[in-house]
């Protein structure tokens, strides 16, 4: 693939932001790279320019019928400064199945990464350094052909936006309280909660409206048909520790197959965990608390990294996780994800993909 290069002139470059406050998903940096999908033709007009606004037709197809997708990964600044990728073709490879899902065009993910790594190489200085600080990276597709009626557009935008981001929850990295809703679901099995499309988060924003405005930061999703079987928390999968034994919910169709939920497995189970990927109610979940076998709860995901989850709110009754501190798994994790991720120690599981 051909990509055209537009460099920022010198007086464009934004200012760098303050490191220590840089918060999730305000700033981006200077450039950022499109492509353009059309039935027949294929990707064309490959391009990495300078940071701006798109123009779209008003009848661009995924404002009406929602073929928006997108992922996200990161870059990491390691500790001999230079620049790594997490696990990126893990995340194209999904961009793929969530585009075939929702009938829109596929990407080649090794073409993809030439030039994500090229942007990479162009905005360079916008990794930061500081502890806990990231480059997140956001590839995204949506449906441009200028037409009213439900099908498949034949037209397709691609591109990848830049932003240097901190921690995701306003906690940092403490423990979130999270709100179990048997209101709301998220996602059902043969729907989309298993794919990465922009409708799954705006279906969910009411939820986690009402969790806020009670004083949580999440939401936590149950099966749609049962109302018992615990799926994901949307921002991240999630993971519990009851009597030695480590869980998360199956990949059954209505969750999301994170890159930190799988990352979380490997790494547990490398270290000879009994992990089990199996279905788990929360009355599971509520009567572990009461026979006080309920060691730990924390959620994975390229935003939220390794979250513990200090607090559960379920039907009136709200219960508190290893009062409310860090478990020691999921500081391990934490530790053991950023050890790889910044370089602090070596690659081991072979996930890391350098810039140059
Ligand atoms: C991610 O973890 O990359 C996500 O897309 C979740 C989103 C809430 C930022």
């Amino acid at each position: 693939m051909e990509i055209s290069i537009t460099k920022a002139a010198a007086s464009e470059l934004k200012e760098k932001p303050d490191e220590s406050d840089l918060g999730f998903g305000n700033l981006f940096s200077d450039h950022m790279f499109v492509m353009t999908y059309s039935a027949g033709r294929g990707w064309h007009d490959a391009e990495i320019k300078p940071y701006q606004n798109f123009s779209l037709n008003p009848s661009a197809m995924a404002l009406h019928y929602g073929q928006a997708i997108f992922e996200g990964l990161k870059a990491y600044r390691g500790r001999d400064n230079k620049i790594r990728l997490f696990r990126p073709q893990a995340n194209l490879e999904r961009m793929n199945v969530t585009a075939a899902r929702m009938c829109m065009a596929q990407i080649d993910p090794d073409e993809v990464l030439t030039a994500l790594k090229k942007l990479l190489d162009i905005d360079q200085d916008w990794v930061p350094s500081a502890k806990g600080s990231t480059l997140y990276i956001r590839p995204a597709m949506i449906a441009t052909e200028a037409a009213l009626g439900v099908r498949p557009s034949t037209e397709y935008l691609f591109f990848i936006i830049l932003s240097p981001v901190g921690a995701y929850y306003p906690e940092g990295f403490n423990p979130v309280k999270i709100f179990v809703t048997d209101k709301y679901v998220r996602a059902v099995k043969g729907g989309v909660g298993h794919v990465k499309t922009a409708g799954n988060y705006a279906a969910s924003i009411m939820a986690a409206m009402e969790a806020k405005e009670a004083g949580y930061t999440q939401v936590l999703w149950l099966d749609a048909c049962e109302h018992r079987y615990i799926e994901e928390v949307g921002t991240m999968n999630i993971f519990f520790k009851i009597n030695g034994e480590v869980i998360t919910p199956p990949l059954n169709g209505s969750i999301l197959p994170g890159v930190t939920r799988d990352s979380a497995l490997t790494i547990t189970k490398a270290w000879g965990l009994d992990v089990k990927e199996r279905p788990i109610t929360i009355d599971e979940v509520l009567k572990a608390n009461e026979n006080n076998e309920l060691e730990e709860i924390f959620g994975t995901g390229t935003a939220a990294v390794i979250s513990p989850v200090g607090e559960l709110y379920y039907k009136g009754q709200s219960i508190s996780i290893n009062n409310g501190q860090t478990g020691p798994l999921a500081q391990r994790l934490f530790d053991e994800l950023e050890a790889v991720q910044y370089a602090h120690q070596d690659d081991r599981y072979n996930w890391m993909e350098k810039l140059n």
